[in-house]
């Protein structure tokens, strides 16, 4: 079987033994804290974990707000800014597919702006913002889940400068950002509008570790105490063990070391993730070189409907995510093209190629 589906850290990536290490020495000294509740009245997170994860962003702690993973920080954003405006959110099409999940429970008309191979299609933004503001945009900036697309530069001046122009709040999640194996970062969002316009939910899964479930928001004082209300009146707080454990790993530099191992050990997986699409699904199906992250995508040209050719490569051991479900709304992959997602972290170079050799076949057979 060959499983393209899923976009979880590979086993090398995650520093277990020293996580074990860190959390035993939490048990050891730190039992009167984690076993109680956190304190209530607009709590924020760990006050350590708050100032470990500041130091990772150059922020002010009192501007970080620690959610249990980033997904609950999309909740909890989409349940803040959604309240008060309305219902639109745009997104990037294709986009990261439990976010708009999100977004629509909390009632959002979620609108997808096609993503090219260097960020948002521009002019289709533009139009939309013609006709409507949205409560938010939510981007994925840095090798995006899925296609893979960072953000240009220029790309993110200009939408910056768009939601200064239109008076809309731009959400950056940016996960993969840390794991870069080629070219130099671009600035994020944040930095180019320091006025609080732009949000940016972040996470240890992909850095550090998905089990400890920390993500967290960068905000202005006044939205981080807001998301502490909502939160309070759900869950009061996360887990205070976990957030210790987290505290302590980044205090020990776990996150810095594994960030450096991570890329060392994915960078060969991508090199060769990328020439394999290029050898057996051709350069013209590629969307973009991802520069970093977990995943390469293809625009790829089939004879036939999505559900027939998943089908056909499941039969043939390949699964894939179906490509459509990262395409909000009417948007769409462009006509007579199939969209693939392509983790490449979890397999090896010859895994990976081989898939891509039998999604060829595959295609070629129904032809
Ligand atoms: C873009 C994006 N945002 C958020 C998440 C969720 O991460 P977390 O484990 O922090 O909830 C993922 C996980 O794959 C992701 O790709």
């Amino acid at each position: 079987m060959f499983p393209f589906s899923r976009g979880i850290p590979p086993r090398e990536a995650i520093p277990a033994q020293e996580l074990a290490a860190q959390a035993a020495a939490v048990l050891a000294e730190q039992p009167d804290d984690v076993f109680q509740y956190a304190p209530i009245g607009n709590h924020t997170g760990d006050l350590a974990l708050r100032e470990e994860l500041a130091k990772l962003h150059t922020a002010d702690p009192e501007r970080i707000f620690v959610t249990n993973g980033s997904l609950q920080a999309l909740d909890l954003l989409a349940a803040h800014l959604l309240r008060d405006t309305g219902p639109d959110v745009y997104v990037e099409a294709p986009t990261y597919d439990r976010a708009v999940q999100i977004f629509e429970r909390h009632g959002a008309r979620v609108t997808g702006i096609p993503l090219r191979h260097d960020g948002l299609d521009l002019d289709v933004l533009r139009e939309r913002l013609a006709e409507r503001t949205p409560a938010f945009l939510y981007v994925i900036p840095d090798f995006q889940n899925p296609s893979g697309v960072t953000t240009s530069e220029d790309k993110r001046r200009a939408l910056v400068g768009l939601a200064e122009e239109h008076g809309f709040v731009i959400v950056e999640d940016i996960p993969y950002r840390e794991l870069r194996f080629e070219g130099t970062a671009p600035t994020p969002l944040a930095e180019l509008s320091p006025g609080g316009r732009v949000l940016t939910v972040g996470s240890l899964s992909k850095i550090l570790s998905p089990g400890l479930r920390v993500g967290y928001v960068i905000a202005e004082p006044h939205t981080v105490t807001a998301l502490a209300a909502l939160a309070e009146g759900t869950y009061l707080s996360p887990a205070p063990l976990l957030q210790a454990v987290a505290a302590r790993s980044l205090a020990a530099g776990l996150a810095a070391s594994n960030i450096e191992r991570a890329v060392r050990f994915l960078k060969p997986r991508h090199d060769a993730a990328v020439a394999a699409v290029r050898r057996h699904l051709g350069e013209d199906a590629l969307i973009a070189v991802p520069e970093g992250g977990y995943y390469v995508s293809v625009h790829l040209p089939v004879p036939t409907d999505e559900k027939t050719f998943l089908a056909a490569a499941k039969k043939d051991g390949v699964l894939l995510t179906r490509g459509s479900a990262f395409y909000p709304g009417s948007a769409a992959p462009p006509a007579g093209t199939v969209f693939l997602r392509l983790p490449f972290q979890a397999l090896t170079p010859e895994e990976f190629a081989a898939g891509v050799e039998r999604l060829a076949a595959v295609t070629a057979r129904l032809a």
